[in-house]
């Protein structure tokens, strides 16, 4: 199971990266906002510097709506650097869009994905990844894992290539849960990532150690 990191910040990424945790990265136009990155040449810049510090796979998201303009914008980030996966969201032209990248040998990440139907064409267009948004579902009282549940199935019927890509993920059990069925990836903020180490009885069980090793060696 891949993990990748959500976000646009630079700190964040290498603490992940250094932890040996990281698989790739997924930005979108709102974290790359939330960083202060604005105007295409800082947008462009930022990218590069992500593909520095990751091995894995960068979704940079096409601002553009249109497939002519969806074309031109994805190429451009492709040709940025090998790691970029060029990320277009699931409206008529970019499914249009994601065929003619995945002709092209250009990798695409199928992004705001909300039902089994939507992931279907994701994959019938030979997206790289699907990106199925299961927190955003969970906050309107709509089941994001069953999506996911649902999706895997479908794949399997058909054995199709789309890596499904676990987004919008916001705790520790949403990583789980994922891995219990199967997602291929999922992409969630460090702290969630981080949250999976944690458990009181390992800080409990290491305190007890350190105290017993320091009045053995005292004695
Ligand atoms: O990758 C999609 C993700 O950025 C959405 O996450 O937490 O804004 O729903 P969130």
């Amino acid at each position: 199971m891949k993990f990748f990191i959500d976000t646009a910040n630079l700190a964040q990424i290498k603490e992940a990266h250094e932890m040996g945790i990281l698989d790739g990265v997924t930005t979108n136009p709102s974290l790359m906002a939330k960083e202060g990155i604005t105007g295409h040449e800082n947008i462009i810049n930022h990218y590069k510097a992500i593909c520095e510090i990751t091995d894995g796979d960068v979704s940079a998201e096409v601002i553009a709506t249109t497939f002519d303009e969806m074309i031109v914008e994805g190429e451009a980030l492709a040709s940025l650097h090998e790691r970029i996966v060029v990320k277009v969201p699931m409206i008529k032209d970019g499914i249009k869009a994601i065929r003619y990248f995945s002709q092209k040998g250009i990798k695409t990440n199928c992004t705001l994905v909300f039902s089994a139907g939507q992931a279907l064409l994701a994959a019938k267009v030979g997206a790289t990844y699907v990106s199925p948004f299961i927190g955003r579902l969970d906050d309107v009282s709509t089941d994001g894992l069953r999506l996911i549940e649902d999706i895997n199935l479908i794949y399997d019927n058909y054995g199709f290539q789309t890596q499904i890509l676990a987004a919008s993920v916001r705790h520790p059990m949403h990583i789980i849960n994922c891995a219990k069925i199967g997602a291929d990836v999922i992409t969630g903020p460090l702290s969630a990532m981080a949250a999976l180490m944690k458990h009181p009885l390992t800080d409990n069980g290491l305190a007890q150690f350190l105290a017993d090793h320091a009045k053995a060696a005292v004695v």
